[in-house]
């Protein structure tokens, strides 16, 4: 048995990290649904424990006084689209995150690649899409200058709160 954390062992993590910088939020069997169904497609960026792993501590993430857990500091969660209306194979990102401590160190621009990459080897995606909101300068220039995303409509106040949505899409083919 390894004592090394598994993605399912991250979840409750996960989404702590993603309350803690979004309000757009999901329950824990959400996170469970993508790892079970789309297992390679999420990603997760952690800090190790000093010292490594001891088997047996860490169970119960946010509860761990043993310094011995690995503290989540990023992720993106992904999926592929199931009924897609253009009948192409694509892949989504459903969210990405990084905590404020770990920004700017080319964690999202990484975890996005890795996501990428898997969609177009796993499950011949032909394109991956995603929305961002308006206002969301970081998120943009990360999809449209860092990764090469375009936009492709505004979704007219696609947010609970009333902002408005780019809907986001890469091209993957040929690309790997
Ligand atoms: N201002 C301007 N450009 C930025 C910024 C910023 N604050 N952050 C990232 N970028 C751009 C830069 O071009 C950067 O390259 P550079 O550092 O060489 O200039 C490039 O993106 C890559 O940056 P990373 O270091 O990989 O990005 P980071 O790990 O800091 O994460 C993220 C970026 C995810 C947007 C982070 O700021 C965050 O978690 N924000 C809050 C949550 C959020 O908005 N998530 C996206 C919502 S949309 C969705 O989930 C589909």
């Amino acid at each position: 048995l390894s004592s090394y954390p598994s993605y399912i062992d991250l979840l409750p993590s996960i989404q702590t990290c993603n309350i803690t910088n979004l309000p757009e939020n999901y329950f824990l069997k959400y996170y469970l649904y993508h790892a079970l169904t789309w297992p390679q497609l999420s990603f997760v960026a952690i800090v190790r424990p000093k010292g490594g792993y001891k088997a047996g501590t860490g169970r119960g993430a946010a509860g761990d006084v043993s310094g011995q857990y690995p503290k989540v500091v990023g992720y993106v969660l992904a999926k592929m689209e199931e009924e897609p209306t253009d009948g192409k194979q694509h892949g989504h990102i459903t969210s990405l995150s990084v905590m404020r401590t770990h920004r700017r160190l080319g964690i999202a621009e990484r975890l996005m690649r890795m996501s990428q990459r898997a969609m177009a080897e796993s499950h011949r995606a032909n394109y991956v899409s995603l929305h961002v909101r308006v206002s969301n300068t970081a998120a943009l220039r990360l999809y449209r200058d860092t990764l090469g995303f375009e936009v492709e409509k505004v979704e007219d106040k696609y947010y609970a709160d009333g902002e408005n949505a780019y809907a986001m899409r890469l091209d993957l083919t040929g690309q790997w």
